[in-house]
């Protein structure tokens, strides 16, 4: 009696300590063993292997096993078809008609090359003309281009320097637009230098572009060009882009509301 009366004693007073240092660990670890017995664990390995098997008998076979076969059959022949109709024929997630009319120092060569290996990546037509001074076209230049165009084998995209096409008004397919323009004091800047120096891309750009430019013009500086009103930046030609979006009609060129307008709902 004295030893189990000091056994439990000794029992009553130790559990507190005890049982505060190891309640933590015990405590996860009954836990871990309540949600996870052996029973279980069997269980997921038994499901596991079972799916193992199933996998390994669908691809020996080269098919779903005879038992689901007649799973399918007694429950009858509804398939994913039934429910969804035939799957939808593969199309390319891009139209198959596009234009890019590119505006002129819009950064449009980069965006050439790019599209250039797009379309060996993606197998797609790309004609990119190499008319860079023609931008309007006469009625008779207008249709030939558009049917030119037209009979570029699809998908195509087909890039230009050119205001844009109305090809409905024709009678043929309106391909869809895509352009790039840039910010005007940047463009108007980026040509500044470009019709003097080129873009460093080709030694012959400014030969070709402004071959008589005298020195004095060549090297004139830009704050000076525009602080003394010079022809060129007193009037920097922002209005050049909109005629890429209006379109042909001689009104398009006239700097207004009736072509930005237009050129807006074009855009739209
Ligand atoms: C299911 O399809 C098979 C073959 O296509 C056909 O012979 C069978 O009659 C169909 N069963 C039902 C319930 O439609
Ligand atoms: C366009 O450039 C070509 C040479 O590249 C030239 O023969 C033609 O006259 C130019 N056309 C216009 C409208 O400037
Ligand atoms: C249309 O294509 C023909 C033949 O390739 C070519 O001769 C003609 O210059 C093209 N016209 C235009 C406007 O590009
Ligand atoms: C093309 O022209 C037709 C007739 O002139 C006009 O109705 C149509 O809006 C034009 N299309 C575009 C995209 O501007």
């Amino acid at each position: 009696m004295m030893k189990n009366y000091n056994n439990s004693s000794r029992h009553k007073s130790a559990p507190p300590n005890h049982s505060r240092d190891t309640k933590p660990l015990g405590g996860w670890l009954s836990l871990l063993f309540l949600r996870f017995s052996l029973h279980d664990y069997g269980f997921c390995m038994a499901t596991l292997l079972f799916f193992c098997m199933g996998s390994l008998c669908y691809q020996l076979n080269g098919g779903p096993p005879q038992i689901l076969l007649e799973i399918r059959r007694y429950l009858g022949n509804s398939t994913f078809m039934d429910d969804h109709g035939p799957p939808l024929p593969r199309v390319l997630p891009f139209p198959s008609q596009v234009i890019y009319n590119r505006v002129g120092k819009c950064g449009s060569r980069t965006v050439v090359l790019l599209l250039r290996i797009l379309s060996e990546r993606h197998q797609f037509n790309l004609v990119a003309s190499d008319v860079h001074n023609k931008t309007r076209l006469t009625k008779h230049e207008q249709v030939d281009l558009m049917k030119n165009i037209s009979d570029i084998p699809q998908p195509f995209l087909y890039t230009r320097h050119v205001h844009f096409l109305n090809f409905s008004r024709f009678g043929m397919d309106q391909p869809v637009y895509i352009n790039i323009i840039r910010d005007p004091i940047n463009r108007f800047l980026s040509n500044y230098f470009f019709r003097r120096f080129g873009d460093w891309r080709g030694e012959q750009n400014h030969m070709i572009r402004t071959p008589g430019m005298k020195d004095e013009e060549r090297y004139l500086d830009i704050n000076v060009c525009i602080l003394e009103n010079y022809p060129e930046c007193s009037n920097p030609r922002l209005f050049y882009i909109i005629p890429y979006f209006c379109g042909q009609h001689p009104k398009c060129r006239e700097p207004g509301e009736w072509a930005t307008g237009e050129g807006k709902t074009k855009c739209q």
